[in-house]
């Protein structure tokens, strides 16, 4: 190859890194090659749709309308905004054409207005955000199918479930996918069928992979909100309060509420946005309660874990080494424990106190 042709090559080649580059980046070209979300329950769900064609109309690649023959499903057709992929040219974040007895089976871009923001993109999607009221693309993606299909079955951020979606009444299942369906993402995802029938929380099933765990209303009824009665401040490190909110790959060290001695973390990492690791100041609690208050604290925290199978923790990118999803502690969940914890130990006292004043009124 005489030197002219190889710069040629290698001027092509960068060309082509920086556009893929970009697609994933602007149009969340990340393609779902692997079908490890493809649970006995998730293909029984579309066959028993009945419908005869499968659609998707953010395609890429076709790759999950090549799957069809598991469902017995001839008929498959697709669209997509990015005129290089092979079907017809579509901006399904704005519009998607209803068809005939079709079943959707997608998996939209996904990318927050936040990212968008960060990654300096934001200008090529704020027309979808501003007229949603959304945040997140698969988000306006999902409203859009429905007001397409009755019947969508959508690979999402798992994110979703603690999401403000308006139409979670028209779910049939939610399957948490444990194992990584893509080659070049990480992304936590779950697996949402609507069939378009308006019914109860109860009526809507919560899987994790195969596994049947139990309905949505359980999950919701579990929900731990705080009641914001006392004065709790995260990201002070003049706190003693320490908390791990991430699990970390080994099993043996999950999220932790600690003394801050125990933390092995540089303090001066400790900014006023940290998400994972965190000093809390709680100025009512007195030094002598401290280590009862952190093992409440964790019992709560255990507890809360085992009975909603972690469904409801906000997930975290990769598995921990035992092939379970590592999950993060959100600062509202925790600050919920920690009234909690409170509550456990202070309660009496604060009843005490509260008939004792009462009574000398
Ligand atoms: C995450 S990829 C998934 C592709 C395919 N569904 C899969 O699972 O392999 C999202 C696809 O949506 C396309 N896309 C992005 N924005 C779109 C829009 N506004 N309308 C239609 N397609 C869009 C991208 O070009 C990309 O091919």
């Amino acid at each position: 190859m005489t030197s002219e042709i190889k710069v040629h090559v290698r001027d092509e080649k960068t060309q082509y890194c920086q556009r893929h580059y970009m697609n994933q980046k602007i149009l969340g070209q990340y393609f779902t090659k692997k079908d490890k979300w493809l649970k006995t329950h998730i293909k029984e769900f579309v066959i028993s749709s009945g419908c005869s064609e499968i659609y998707d109309p953010y395609a890429g690649d076709g790759d999950l309308l090549k799957l069809s023959d598991n469902f017995g499903i001839t008929k498959a057709f697709g669209l997509d905004i990015d005129s290089k992929k092979n079907f017809p040219v579509n901006d399904s974040l704005l519009k998607i054409p209803t068809r005939k007895n079709a079943i959707i089976i997608t998996n939209p871009p996904y990318l927050s207005n936040y990212s968008a923001k960060r990654k300096g993109i934001y200008d090529s999607t704020e027309n979808y955000f501003i007229s949603s009221e959304y945040g997140d693309l698969y988000l306006i993606a999902l409203e859009k199918m429905l007001q397409a299909q009755e019947y969508v079955v959508a690979i999402v951020p798992e994110t979703f479930i603690n999401s403000n979606f308006k139409h979670k009444y028209r779910l049939n299942s939610i399957t948490i996918i444990e194992e990584n369906c893509f080659d070049d993402t990480e992304t936590p995802v779950c697996v949402l069928c609507f069939d378009g029938r308006a019914k109860e929380y109860s009526e809507i099933k919560v899987y994790k992979n195969d596994k049947y765990l139990n309905n949505l209303d359980y999950y919701e009824k579990l929900r731990l909100r705080p009641a914001k009665y006392l004065r709790i401040f995260f990201n002070d490190t003049s706190g003693n309060i320490a908390l791990r909110a991430v699990d970390t790959t080994n099993p043996k060290s999950m999220i932790k509420f600690m003394k801050k001695e125990e933390l092995d973390y540089d303090l001066k990492g400790i900014k006023i946005s940290s998400r994972l690791i965190t000093i809390i100041k709680l100025d009512k609690l007195k030094h002598d309660k401290l280590e009862l208050f952190l093992e409440k604290c964790n019992n709560i925290l255990t507890d809360y874990r085992d009975k909603t199978n972690d469904v409801l923790l906000s997930p975290f990118k990769g598995n921990m080494k035992n092939g379970c999803r590592r999950r993060r502690l959100d600062y509202e969940t925790a600050r919920a424990i920690l009234e909690n914890a409170y509550n456990n130990i202070y309660g009496e006292e604060l009843l005490w106190t509260t008939s004792s004043y009462s009574n000398t009124r």
